[in-house]
């Protein structure tokens, strides 16, 4: 598969068959999410990756959606803010860091017949405390990963002239 393939391809699935993700491609998808780019090269980025069943169940609480805990495995991208580069105005690049290295692994994910779902409407202080996240260590998303019971239908996107200006 292209690229223009695999974009094409990827959709927020929201149901997972059982079966396990291969060790292989596991570390093949976290390799291209360490490929990202990042601000500097500051690379403020740290996932964890939760195959443990006592820790999904505990991760209930913090995101309560049954499809969400039929994948094999849940990932969790996180953000370093006092190692992400500041712009001259004070923006901080961390956050956008860790979401540029979650796509990666989730166009990577797709490039091998897995599937993903991005999720945002977690209860952070939950995920911070199941995780056991140090101070200063910041979730800023989650995906399951596992392979798809279905492939949903591409979701509507508005018109590429209302998207992108071209001057
Ligand atoms: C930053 C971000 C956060 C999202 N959070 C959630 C979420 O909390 N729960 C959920 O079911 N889907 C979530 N989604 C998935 C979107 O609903 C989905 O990407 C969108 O409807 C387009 O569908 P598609 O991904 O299949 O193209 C999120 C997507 C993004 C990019």
């Amino acid at each position: 598969m292209d690229i223009y393939e695999i974009v094409k391809k990827r959709r927020s699935v929201r149901s997972y068959k059982p079966e396990p993700v291969e060790d292989e491609k596991l570390r093949r998808i976290l390799e291209a999410a360490l490929s990202a780019p990042s601000a500097a090269n500051r690379q403020p980025v740290y996932f964890v990756v939760i195959k443990e069943e006592k820790i999904k169940h505990q991760l209930k609480n913090a995101y309560n959606a049954v499809w969400f805990y039929t994948a094999p495995i849940i990932i969790c991208v996180c953000s370093i803010p006092e190692k992400g580069w500041k712009r001259g105005d004070g923006k901080n690049y961390a956050d956008i860091d860790a979401t540029i290295a979650m796509d990666h692994l989730i166009l990577a994910a797709t490039a091998e017949g897995l599937a993903t779902c991005w999720v945002a409407a977690f209860k952070v202080p939950d995920v911070k405390s199941v995780l056991n996240l140090p101070q200063g260590i910041e979730p800023v998303a989650l995906t399951p990963l596992g392979y798809p019971l279905d492939h949903p239908a591409p979701t509507y996107r508005k018109p590429l002239e209302e998207f992108a200006h071209i001057i």
